[in-house]
Protein backbone atom coordinates (compact mmCIF):
# COMPACT_ATOMS: atom_id res chain seq x y z
CA UNK A 1 0.00 0.00 0.00
CA UNK A 2 1.15 3.48 -0.54
CA UNK A 3 -0.05 4.68 3.10
CA UNK A 4 -1.55 3.42 6.21
CA UNK A 5 -3.49 4.83 9.04
CA UNK A 6 -4.90 3.27 12.57
CA UNK A 7 -7.22 3.90 15.22
CA UNK A 8 -7.75 2.46 18.27
CA UNK A 9 -7.21 -1.08 16.61
CA UNK A 10 -8.60 -0.47 12.97
CA UNK A 11 -6.42 -0.62 10.10
CA UNK A 12 -7.27 2.19 7.04
CA UNK A 13 -5.81 3.95 3.87
CA UNK A 14 -5.06 7.76 5.70
CA UNK A 15 -7.81 9.24 3.57
CA UNK A 16 -10.67 6.43 5.31
CA UNK A 17 -9.60 6.54 8.19
CA UNK A 18 -12.78 8.46 10.47
CA UNK A 19 -12.09 9.13 13.95
CA UNK A 20 -14.87 10.17 16.66
CA UNK A 21 -15.62 13.96 16.64
CA UNK A 22 -15.65 14.01 20.29
CA UNK A 23 -11.44 12.87 20.31
CA UNK A 24 -10.33 15.34 22.75
CA UNK A 25 -7.37 15.92 20.05
CA UNK A 26 -9.93 17.24 18.09
CA UNK A 27 -11.26 20.64 19.66
CA UNK A 28 -8.48 20.68 22.10
CA UNK A 29 -5.44 19.51 20.66
CA UNK A 30 -5.15 17.93 23.93
CA UNK A 31 -2.70 14.97 23.22
CA UNK A 32 0.82 14.09 22.16
CA UNK A 33 2.68 13.17 19.25
CA UNK A 34 5.96 11.52 17.43
CA UNK A 35 7.04 11.90 13.67
CA UNK A 36 10.21 9.11 12.88
CA UNK A 37 11.84 8.04 9.78
CA UNK A 38 11.29 4.36 8.81
CA UNK A 39 14.10 2.91 6.43
CA UNK A 40 14.03 -0.57 4.39
CA UNK A 41 10.85 -1.02 7.26
CA UNK A 42 13.27 -0.50 10.14
CA UNK A 43 12.85 2.47 13.13
CA UNK A 44 15.68 5.04 12.92
CA UNK A 45 16.21 6.05 16.70
CA UNK A 46 12.74 4.91 18.27
CA UNK A 47 14.06 4.70 21.35
CA UNK A 48 14.69 8.22 21.71
CA UNK A 49 11.64 9.07 19.87
CA UNK A 50 9.72 6.68 22.40
CA UNK A 51 11.57 8.45 25.32
CA UNK A 52 10.28 11.75 24.65
CA UNK A 53 7.09 10.99 23.68
CA UNK A 54 6.44 9.33 27.26
CA UNK A 55 7.53 12.53 28.74
CA UNK A 56 5.26 14.58 26.88
CA UNK A 57 2.34 12.20 27.99
CA UNK A 58 3.74 12.73 31.57
CA UNK A 59 3.79 16.48 31.37
CA UNK A 60 -0.32 16.41 29.55
CA UNK A 61 -0.66 13.74 32.74
CA UNK A 62 -2.60 11.21 29.88
CA UNK A 63 -2.42 7.69 31.10
CA UNK A 64 -1.21 6.17 27.89
CA UNK A 65 -0.86 2.54 29.85
CA UNK A 66 0.29 0.48 26.41
CA UNK A 67 3.95 -0.68 26.99
CA UNK A 68 6.56 0.27 24.66
CA UNK A 69 6.58 -3.20 23.09
CA UNK A 70 3.17 -3.60 22.15
CA UNK A 71 2.89 0.27 20.80
CA UNK A 72 6.10 -1.00 18.71
CA UNK A 73 4.20 -3.58 17.07
CA UNK A 74 1.31 -1.73 16.03
CA UNK A 75 4.04 0.99 14.47
CA UNK A 76 5.79 -2.08 12.88
CA UNK A 77 3.13 -3.16 11.66
CA UNK A 78 1.92 -0.02 9.96
CA UNK A 79 5.42 0.23 8.42
CA UNK A 80 5.07 -2.82 7.15
CA UNK A 81 1.74 -2.06 5.23
CA UNK A 82 3.64 0.50 3.39
CA UNK A 83 5.25 -0.86 0.77
CA UNK A 84 7.95 2.13 0.14
CA UNK A 85 11.52 2.02 1.90
CA UNK A 86 11.47 5.57 3.43
CA UNK A 87 8.85 6.30 5.06
CA UNK A 88 8.05 8.90 7.49
CA UNK A 89 5.60 7.31 10.38
CA UNK A 90 3.33 9.67 12.67
CA UNK A 91 1.71 8.85 16.15
CA UNK A 92 -0.12 10.83 18.35
CA UNK A 93 -1.98 9.54 21.82
CA UNK A 94 -4.77 11.99 22.78
CA UNK A 95 -6.41 12.21 26.18
CA UNK A 96 -9.93 10.41 24.67
CA UNK A 97 -12.83 10.66 23.59
CA UNK A 98 -15.83 12.82 25.41
CA UNK A 99 -18.06 15.59 25.44
CA UNK A 100 -16.34 19.09 25.51
CA UNK A 101 -15.60 19.77 29.04
CA UNK A 102 -12.11 21.33 28.92
CA UNK A 103 -11.32 19.60 32.71
CA UNK A 104 -9.84 16.07 32.38
CA UNK A 105 -13.70 13.55 31.85
CA UNK A 106 -13.63 10.45 33.75
CA UNK A 107 -13.81 8.03 32.52
CA UNK A 108 -12.16 8.20 29.24
CA UNK A 109 -9.53 6.21 27.73
CA UNK A 110 -6.87 7.12 25.20
CA UNK A 111 -6.63 6.96 21.64
CA UNK A 112 -4.31 6.22 19.23
CA UNK A 113 -3.91 7.25 16.69
CA UNK A 114 -0.86 6.29 13.87
CA UNK A 115 -0.11 6.45 10.22
CA UNK A 116 2.62 5.95 7.71
CA UNK A 117 3.55 6.84 4.43
CA UNK A 118 6.25 6.98 1.89
CA UNK A 119 8.42 10.13 2.00
CA UNK A 120 12.17 9.99 0.46
CA UNK A 121 14.88 11.59 2.12
CA UNK A 122 15.52 15.17 1.82
CA UNK A 123 18.34 16.46 -1.07
CA UNK A 124 20.83 18.03 1.68
CA UNK A 125 22.70 19.68 -1.34
CA UNK A 126 21.09 22.57 -1.60
CA UNK A 127 21.22 25.34 0.48
CA UNK A 128 18.13 26.56 1.68
CA UNK A 129 16.07 30.03 2.35
CA UNK A 130 14.23 30.84 5.53
CA UNK A 131 12.72 33.69 7.15
CA UNK A 132 12.40 35.18 10.67
CA UNK A 133 9.28 35.26 12.79
CA UNK A 134 9.36 36.19 16.26
CA UNK A 135 8.49 33.07 18.63
CA UNK A 136 4.84 33.35 19.66
CA UNK A 137 4.08 29.72 21.23
CA UNK A 138 3.83 28.95 24.79
CA UNK A 139 6.38 28.46 27.78
CA UNK A 140 6.89 24.80 26.99
CA UNK A 141 7.90 23.81 23.78
CA UNK A 142 9.85 20.69 25.14
CA UNK A 143 6.63 19.41 24.91
CA UNK A 144 5.93 17.64 21.70
CA UNK A 145 1.72 18.62 22.02
CA UNK A 146 -0.56 18.49 19.48
CA UNK A 147 -1.05 22.61 19.72
CA UNK A 148 0.61 23.83 16.72
CA UNK A 149 -1.15 26.82 15.65
CA UNK A 150 1.93 29.34 15.96
CA UNK A 151 4.09 26.44 14.04
CA UNK A 152 1.61 26.32 11.25
CA UNK A 153 0.95 29.82 10.94
CA UNK A 154 4.69 30.20 10.42
CA UNK A 155 5.21 27.14 8.47
CA UNK A 156 2.84 29.04 5.59
CA UNK A 157 4.31 32.44 6.06
CA UNK A 158 7.69 30.99 5.25
CA UNK A 159 6.10 29.31 2.39
CA UNK A 160 4.31 32.28 1.06
CA UNK A 161 7.75 33.93 0.61
CA UNK A 162 9.09 30.93 -1.07
CA UNK A 163 11.18 29.46 2.14
CA UNK A 164 11.53 25.99 3.46
CA UNK A 165 11.33 27.04 7.43
CA UNK A 166 10.62 30.26 9.52
CA UNK A 167 13.15 30.48 12.40
CA UNK A 168 11.63 31.67 16.05
CA UNK A 169 13.19 34.14 18.01
CA UNK A 170 12.62 35.64 21.60
CA UNK A 171 13.95 39.05 22.17
CA UNK A 172 16.38 38.35 19.14
CA UNK A 173 17.36 35.61 20.48
CA UNK A 174 17.23 32.47 18.28
CA UNK A 175 14.76 29.56 19.51
CA UNK A 176 14.58 26.81 17.07
CA UNK A 177 12.38 27.03 13.85
CA UNK A 178 8.68 26.33 13.18
CA UNK A 179 9.62 22.08 12.85
CA UNK A 180 13.04 22.09 12.70
CA UNK A 181 16.08 22.99 15.74
CA UNK A 182 18.47 25.16 14.18
CA UNK A 183 22.47 24.35 14.61
CA UNK A 184 25.15 27.13 13.66
CA UNK A 185 29.03 26.67 12.67
CA UNK A 186 31.21 29.76 13.66
CA UNK A 187 34.93 29.23 14.38
CA UNK A 188 34.77 25.46 13.50
CA UNK A 189 32.22 25.42 16.89
CA UNK A 190 29.07 23.63 16.61
CA UNK A 191 26.30 25.65 18.82
CA UNK A 192 22.50 25.34 19.05
CA UNK A 193 19.85 26.63 21.71
CA UNK A 194 20.34 24.72 24.96
CA UNK A 195 17.36 21.95 25.39
CA UNK A 196 15.54 23.45 28.08
CA UNK A 197 11.33 24.42 27.70
CA UNK A 198 12.14 27.00 24.47
CA UNK A 199 12.61 24.05 21.96
CA UNK A 200 11.93 21.28 21.41
CA UNK A 201 15.21 18.46 22.12
CA UNK A 202 15.47 17.47 18.80
CA UNK A 203 16.59 13.93 18.50
CA UNK A 204 18.50 15.24 15.23
CA UNK A 205 19.44 17.76 17.25
CA UNK A 206 21.24 15.07 19.82
CA UNK A 207 22.34 13.15 17.41
CA UNK A 208 24.29 15.50 15.74
CA UNK A 209 26.02 17.18 18.75
CA UNK A 210 26.50 13.45 19.44
CA UNK A 211 28.51 12.90 16.26
CA UNK A 212 30.16 16.31 15.92
CA UNK A 213 31.52 15.42 19.36
CA UNK A 214 33.00 12.00 18.39
CA UNK A 215 34.69 13.70 15.43
CA UNK A 216 36.75 16.45 17.88
CA UNK A 217 34.44 19.30 16.77
CA UNK A 218 33.47 21.54 19.84
CA UNK A 219 29.83 21.89 20.89
CA UNK A 220 28.20 24.53 22.76
CA UNK A 221 24.25 24.15 23.96
CA UNK A 222 24.39 28.05 24.25
CA UNK A 223 21.74 30.70 22.27
CA UNK A 224 22.41 32.64 20.09
CA UNK A 225 21.26 35.73 18.40
CA UNK A 226 19.85 36.96 14.98
CA UNK A 227 23.13 38.84 14.48
CA UNK A 228 25.41 36.43 15.54
CA UNK A 229 23.34 33.64 12.92
CA UNK A 230 23.17 36.40 10.39
CA UNK A 231 27.63 36.17 10.76
CA UNK A 232 27.76 32.46 11.08
CA UNK A 233 29.83 30.29 9.32
CA UNK A 234 26.92 27.90 8.25
CA UNK A 235 23.61 27.24 9.41
CA UNK A 236 21.81 23.73 9.23
CA UNK A 237 18.04 22.98 9.90
CA UNK A 238 17.74 19.57 11.65
CA UNK A 239 14.44 17.51 12.11
CA UNK A 240 13.33 13.70 11.47
CA UNK A 241 12.78 14.81 7.75
CA UNK A 242 15.01 17.35 7.50
CA UNK A 243 17.57 15.67 8.28
CA UNK A 244 20.59 18.79 7.81
CA UNK A 245 19.36 20.94 5.12
CA UNK A 246 22.21 23.82 5.19
CA UNK A 247 20.67 27.65 5.39
CA UNK A 248 21.55 30.12 2.19
CA UNK A 249 19.26 33.01 2.52
CA UNK A 250 17.78 34.63 6.14
CA UNK A 251 15.63 36.80 5.76
CA UNK A 252 16.35 37.76 2.14
CA UNK A 253 20.41 38.23 3.41
CA UNK A 254 22.35 36.22 1.86
CA UNK A 255 24.36 34.09 5.09
CA UNK A 256 26.51 31.30 5.49
CA UNK A 257 28.61 28.87 2.74
CA UNK A 258 32.20 29.90 4.99
CA UNK A 259 32.65 26.35 6.29
CA UNK A 260 31.26 24.03 3.83
CA UNK A 261 34.05 21.26 4.62
CA UNK A 262 33.12 20.90 8.12
CA UNK A 263 29.14 20.94 7.07
CA UNK A 264 29.40 18.54 4.60
CA UNK A 265 31.58 16.20 7.41
CA UNK A 266 28.96 16.72 9.91
CA UNK A 267 26.12 16.07 7.37
CA UNK A 268 28.26 12.60 5.78
CA UNK A 269 28.38 11.91 9.38
CA UNK A 270 24.62 11.79 10.19
CA UNK A 271 23.70 9.92 6.89
CA UNK A 272 26.06 7.23 7.57
CA UNK A 273 25.24 7.12 11.07
CA UNK A 274 21.20 7.13 10.37
CA UNK A 275 22.20 4.16 7.45
CA UNK A 276 24.00 1.84 10.26
CA UNK A 277 21.60 2.45 13.00
CA UNK A 278 18.79 0.73 10.57
CA UNK A 279 21.06 -2.28 9.28
CA UNK A 280 21.91 -3.17 12.57
N1 LIG B 1 9.12 18.22 13.85
N2 LIG B 1 11.58 21.58 16.70
C1 LIG B 1 10.27 21.50 16.43
C2 LIG B 1 9.38 22.62 16.84
C3 LIG B 1 9.77 20.36 15.77
O1 LIG B 1 8.46 20.25 15.51
C4 LIG B 1 10.66 19.33 15.38
C5 LIG B 1 10.18 18.08 14.70
C6 LIG B 1 12.02 19.48 15.67
C7 LIG B 1 13.04 18.43 15.30
O2 LIG B 1 12.87 17.29 16.10
P1 LIG B 1 13.36 15.86 15.58
O3 LIG B 1 14.80 16.00 15.18
O4 LIG B 1 13.18 14.97 16.76
O5 LIG B 1 12.48 15.51 14.43
C8 LIG B 1 12.46 20.61 16.35
C9 LIG B 1 8.51 17.03 13.31
C10 LIG B 1 9.29 16.40 12.24
C11 LIG B 1 7.09 17.33 12.93
O6 LIG B 1 6.49 18.21 13.55
O7 LIG B 1 6.56 16.67 12.06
Amino acid sequence: MENIGYYNGAFAPIEELMIPACDRGVYFGDGVYEALRVERHRFFALREHLSRFRASLAFLRIPFEMTDEALTAILQEAADRVESDSQQLYFQVTRGSAIRTHAFPEGAEPNLLVFSRGVPLADLSEHRRVIVLPDTRWEHCNVKSLNLIPSVLAAEAAKERGCCEAVFHRNGVVTECSSSNLLMLKDGVLRTAPADEKILPGVTRGHFLMLARKLGVPVEEIAFTLEEACGADELMITSTSAHGLPVGELEGRAVCGRDDALLRKLQKAYRDYFYASVEN
